[in-house]
This record gives C-alpha cells, sequence and structure tokens, in this order.
C-alpha cells in the first residue's frame, strides 16, 4: 500500500483506527467508487491511488477543502463535492460505495458541531447508516455494493442487504468492523 500524508485542517474529523480499519482492509475490487463523509479524504486517496476513479461528499465544507488539499498533495484525482447524503449525485451509479459514517449516540462529548456531525449517527447511533444503506441501491450499478464501518456502540438494525464481516479490530470499549453489504 502506497503511503498516504494527511494533512488535518480544523473542524474536520481527524483519521482514527475507524479511519485506518477501512483504508487498510478494503478488499481488491473493480470498479468507480463513492465515498459518503470523506473528512480528510484518506480513504478517498487510498482508492485513487489503487486506481479507481473516486467521488468524495461531505457535508462539512471544512472536509470538503481538506480532502481538495489532501487529493492534490498525494497526487491524485478526485472529485469532491459538497452536500448531505447523495444530493450531489442524483442520477448518478457507481460500483462501489465506501463510508465510515457517523456512528455515535449523541453525547456530551462534542461540543463542536462539526465534531458532532462526524461522529454522532442519530438517537441510536445507527439513524444516518440505516438512511444511507436505504438510498444506496438508486446509486449503484447492477451488483454493486458497500463497504462500511459500523461500531459495537450502535443500536443492531435490519436493511434490505445481505452482510458480511471483512475485518474487525477489538477495543477495551468497542468492537469496530468493517462490513461488506451486498
Ligand atoms: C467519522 S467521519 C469520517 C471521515 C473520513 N472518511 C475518515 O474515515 O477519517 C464522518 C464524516 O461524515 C460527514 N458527514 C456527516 N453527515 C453527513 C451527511 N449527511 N452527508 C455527507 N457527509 C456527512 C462528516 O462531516 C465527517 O466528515
Amino acid at each position: 500500500m502506497e503511503e498516504v500524508v494527511i494533512t488535518n485542517f480544523e473542524g474536520v474529523y481527524e483519521p482514527a483506527e475507524d479511519s485506518w480499519l477501512i483504508s487498510r482492509h478494503i478488499p481488491k475490487f473493480e470498479g468507480n467508487v463513492l465515498e459518503i463523509g470523506c473528512g480528510t479524504g484518506i480513504i478517498s486517496i487510498h482508492l485513487a491511488q489503487r486506481g479507481h476513479q473516486v467521488t468524495a461528499i461531505d457535508l462539512n465544507p471544512k472536509a470538503i477543502q481538506a480532502t481538495i488539499f489532501n487529493a492534490k498533495n498525494n497526487n491524485v484525482n478526485i472529485e469532491v463535492l459538497e452536500g448531505d447524503l447523495f444530493n450531489p449525485v442524483k442520477n448518478r451509479k457507481f460500483d462501489i460505495i465506501v463510508s465510515n459514517p457517523p456512528y455515535l449516540p449523541p453525547t456530551d462529548e462534542y461540543s463542536d458541531p462539526e465534531l458532532a456531525l462526524a461522529v454522532e449517527g442519530g438517537p441510536t447511533g445507527s439513524e444516518f447508516t440505516i438512511n444511507l444503506l436505504t438510498q444506496a441501491k438508486k446509486y449503484l450499478n447492477p451488483n454493486g455494493s458497500i463497504y462500511m464501518i459500523l461500531s459495537s456502540r450502535m443500536k443492531e438494525f435490519e436493511v434490505d442487504w445481505q452482510r458480511k464481516i471483512v475485518k474487525q479490530e477489538k477495543y477495551f470499549f468497542e468492537r469496530l468492523n468493517l462490513f461488506h453489504f451486498f
């Protein structure tokens, strides 16, 4: 794996265990990719380095600036779009969708609204993920699939996808899973 050099920006989620888990362990695949919630761009840049055509979306304008900066700094081309979930790519289709989503239930830990946007996934932590998975089929080519990080701190949920754990990492306070939905 080529090295990715990331510059952190104030108000943008700093890459952590979840970012590294998906960047390091997402299996090889063919085709173009859409990332929802790109933050600093770390995952999208890894995938662009592998030769994929990548589109990256984030709702936080500072994350858009950070991803544009980091992509340039790592000599890769990424299409970077500001907006909510799939809104910026209406009527477009991708082979793979990736996301390290906000997945925690609300806590008092994050007074900074940009950080709260990055980590809080709704009342049970799962709402953002359910919303993404429910809409995703419209934006995928036939046989398209999704790689996402899920945490043991989220409430369990049912969706209309088969799922498999690609890689699990255990920490004393949570298990992080890289899931494949197909
Ligand atoms: C846990 S961070 C992951 C950032 C980066 N992909 C990484 O792994 O380091 C989640 C990201 O999702 C973005 N986000 C939150 N809600 C969003 C929404 N409705 N649409 C698009 N992006 C959103 C946040 O701004 C944040 O950058």
